[in-house]
């Protein structure tokens, strides 16, 4: 009774991604539909990836170098059975990203870098955990920030919340794409469009890659079990970005002006959305 049930469910997903396919749009690889039980452990990995957020959040202050965070997050990640995922990821020399005002994104933590008063600072963690891979960040803001600054990582978080709202079963990646782009450039930002979301769980990058600007009811379908990221990175100025030369990883705004980024990961279920980063 129940493989008869399995089986003829997994029939009905075969027909309805032909029918979508037929119909001319992008539909999700096998691969990037994950199983109960892969998603459990992605779930698991995501509920560590969280702890080491709240660690970050109780201990960051002003006068703190991001080397600090740097070794809390792998000593904390490692205590809990885990390994940091940016470790020596194609090169990336640290344990987590720390990317402060005109830093877009991966920035390197450095012992010669300390938060000061009024700076605004992503902290982006992804965390291996028997294999399974999940990744999110948040912005923190130091002691007092002027507001304008204060503003722009507000309006990104929103950016993020909508990009979420948008993302539901056989809707469409572009949905998340509009949803972002209308809500940051309403506010007179503008989106990076250099870097993406994408797919996660069994490795680091996956594919879906997950823009962050499109137009609804565009981009690859969106079906039950896909899990990835959506890490809005919000500019003040212009979306141009360039890669620090001296060490060919942190990415900075073309103008100097300030950059925000929130990340999470996501499922999506039979119903709706689930946020595993929570
Ligand atoms: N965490 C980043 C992301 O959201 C990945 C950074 S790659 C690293 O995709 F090597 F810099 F960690
Ligand atoms: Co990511």
């Amino acid at each position: 009774m129940k493989l008869f049930g399995s089986l003829s469910e997994k029939t009905d997903l075969d027909e309805k991604l032909r029918h979508y396919r037929r119909a001319g749009h992008v539909v999700p690889s096998k691969k990037m539909i994950k199983t109960p039980e892969q998603i459990e452990g992605i779930r698991r990995s995501a509920a560590v990836n969280t702890a080491v957020l709240d660690m970050v959040a109780e201990h960051i202050r002003a006068g703190m170098s991001t080397g600090e965070i740097d070794r809390l997050v792998y000593d904390f990640t490692v205590s809990h059975g885990a390994v940091p995922a940016p470790l020596n990821y194609e090169g990336f020399p640290k344990s987590v990203c720390t990317s402060i005002n005109e830093e877009v994104c991966h920035g390197i933590p450095d012992d010669d870098i300390v938060l000061q008063e009024g700076d605004i600072i992503n902290v982006d963690v992804s965390t291996i955990l028997e294999g399974y891979y999940s990744d999110a960040s948040r912005m923190f803001m130091i002691g007092k920030v002027r507001p304008s600054w204060k503003r722009l990582v507000e309006v990104t978080k929103e950016c993020l919340e909508r990009g979420v709202a948008a993302a539901r079963p056989w809707g469409f990646l572009g949905d998340i794409g509009e949803a972002i782009q209308s809500h940051a450039e309403a506010n007179g930002y503008s989106v990076v469009r250099d870097f993406c979301g994408h797919g996660v769980g069994l490795q680091f990058h996956e594919k879906p890659e997950v823009e962050h600007v499109g137009k609804r009811g565009h981009g690859m379908l969106l079906v039950p079990g896909m899990v990835f990221t959506i890490e809005p990175m919000i500019n003040m100025g212009g979306y141009e970005v360039y890669v620090d030369s001296d060490n060919e990883w942190t990415v900075l705004t073309e103008d100097g002006m300030p950059s925000a980024q929130w990340e999470n990961t996501i499922l999506i279920t039979d119903s709706g959305v689930e946020i595993l980063t929570y």
